[in-house]
C-alpha cells in the first residue's frame, strides 16, 4: 500500500488583528488594536493511500481549507511536515502541481471571459499536457460531466452547476494522481450534485485517483467515503472507517408504525426493549437496540395493541453519528 499524502503534526498559526473595546481617555488609539493568535490546524497527523477517498469533515472554521491549503502547496505550516506524491508541497509546488488536482468550490480556476473550452486549452498549455492525452482526458470528462451544451460559451455566463463540471475537467487534464476537493458540490442541485459524485466515483475506481474531498453535504460522504477523518477546531477527533463508525456509535434503529385505529400504548414497551419516541393518532414511532431486538420481535410486539396498516425501519443517519461525534 503506498502512501499517497502524509500529514506529521502539521499546524498552521494566522495573526488576526483585533479591536479592543472599552478602552479611555489618552489610552485609545494607543493601545485600541491588539493581535492574537488563531491556531487554524494544530498538529494534524493522517495518511492517505493510493487510491483511496477520504471524506475531511468537520464544522465551519474546523481548519479543512487551511488543511488542504498546506497539502497543495498554497500555504507554508507554522509548524510540522508533510508529503504528497513524493513532494512536500510548500517547497515543492511547482512539481507538486503536475500531480495534483484541486477544486475549490467557492473559487474557479478557469478565466472568466473565455469560453469554457478555451479555458480548457490553455491549461492544457499551462501544464504541458500532451495532445493526445489531452484529448483523451476531454473527451472522457466531457461525456461524462457533459459538457457539450456550454463549451462554448464564456465561464461567467455558467450557472453554478455548469461551472463546476468544468472545474472538474479542469482539474483533470494533466491526469493527476490526486485530487483535493473543497465542497465541490456546494450550491448544486441535486441532478448535478448526483452527476459529480457519480464521476468522482468513476475517476477514482477507473484511474484509481486518490481522492481528498471537504463536503458539508453528508449524501457525499455516505456516496464516496469509506473513511471519514473528521476535524474540530484545529484537531482531528475521528479517524476511521464509515461503517464501524455507525456499527460502534449508532446502536439503535427506529420503527415507525401505523395501526388501523390510534392504540393505547402502556409501560409493557419499555419492559420489552422499545423506547416510545412519539404517537400522533395511528402514527407510532419506537427506537430499540440492534443487538437486543430484530423488526420482526418489535412488529410482533406491537401488533398486541392493533393491527396494523403499514411499517417502516430507519437506519440512524450519518447526520446522526456525525452529531454524536462533534458532541463527544
Ligand atoms: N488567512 C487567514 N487569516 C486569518 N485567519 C484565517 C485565515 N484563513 C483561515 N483563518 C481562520 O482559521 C480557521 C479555520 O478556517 P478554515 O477556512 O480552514 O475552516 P474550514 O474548516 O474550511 O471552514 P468552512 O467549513 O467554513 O469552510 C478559522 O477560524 C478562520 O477564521
Ligand atoms: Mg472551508
Amino acid at each position: 500500500m503506498t502512501t499517497q499524502i502524509q500529514a506529521r503534526d502539521l499546524s498552521k498559526r494566522f495573526e488576526r488583528h483585533t479591536r479592543r473595546a472599552g478602552m479611555v481617555g489618552a489610552m485609545r488609539g494607543l493601545f485600541d488594536r491588539a493581535s492574537e493568535t488563531v491556531t487554524a490546524v494544530d498538529a494534524v497527523s493522517f495518511d492517505v493511500a493510493r487510491g483511496e477517498i477520504v471524506g475531511y469533515i468537520g464544522p465551519n472554521g474546523a481548519g479543512k481549507s487551511t488543511t488542504i491549503k498546506m497539502l497543495t502547496g498554497v500555504l507554508t505550516p507554522s509548524s510540522g511536515e508533510a508529503t504528497v506524491a513524493g513532494f512536500t508541497p510548500w517547497s515543492e509546488r511547482r512539481k507538486l502541481a503536475q500531480q495534483i488536482g484541486v477544486v475549490f468550490g467557492q473559487r474557479t480556476q478557469l478565466w472568466w471571459d473565455l469560453p469554457l473550452i478555451e479555458s480548457l486549452e490553455l491549461l492544457q498549455h499551462v501544464y504541458r499536457v500532451p495532445e493526445q492525452r489531452f484529448r483523451e482526458n476531454f473527451t472522457m470528462a466531457a461525456e461524462l460531466l457533459e459538457l457539450g451544451s456550454f463549451l462554448n460559451t464564456p465561464v461567467r455566463q455558467l450557472s453554478l452547476g455548469q461551472r463546476m463540471r468544468g472545474d472538474l475537467a479542469a482539474a483533470l487534464l494533466h491526469d493527476p494522481q490526486v485530487l483535493y476537493l473543497d465542497e465541490p458540490t456546494i450550491g448544486l442541485d441535486l441532478v448535478a450534485k448526483t452527476n459529480i459524485r457519480e464521476f468522482l466515483a468513476h475517476l477514482n475506481r477507473e484511474a484509481g485517483v486518490t481522492i481528498l474531498l471537504t463536503t458539508h453535504d453528508l449524501a457525499d460522504i455516505e456516496r464516496l467515503c469509506k473513511r471519514i477523518i473528521v476535524i474540530d477546531h484545529g484537531h482531528i477527533v475521528h479517524d476511521g472507517d464509515l461503517a464501524r463508525l455507525r456499527d460502534k456509535i449508532a446502536t439503535e434503529r427506529t420503527m415507525t408504525v401505523d395501526f388501523d385505529d390510534p392504540p393505547t400504548l402502556d409501560d409493557q414497551l419499555e419492559t420489552r426493549g422499545m423506547r416510545l419516541l412519539d404517537q400522533t393518532g395511528q402514527r407510532v414511532r419506537v427506537a430499540f437496540e440492534r443487538s437486543r431486538l430484530t423488526a420482526p420481535d418489535v412488529l410482533t410486539a406491537l401488533t398486541e395493541y392493533g393491527s396494523i396498516r403499514d411499517m417502516s425501519i430507519e437506519e440512524p443517519s450519518i447526520e446522526s453519528i456525525i452529531q454524536h461525534i462533534y458532541k463527544a
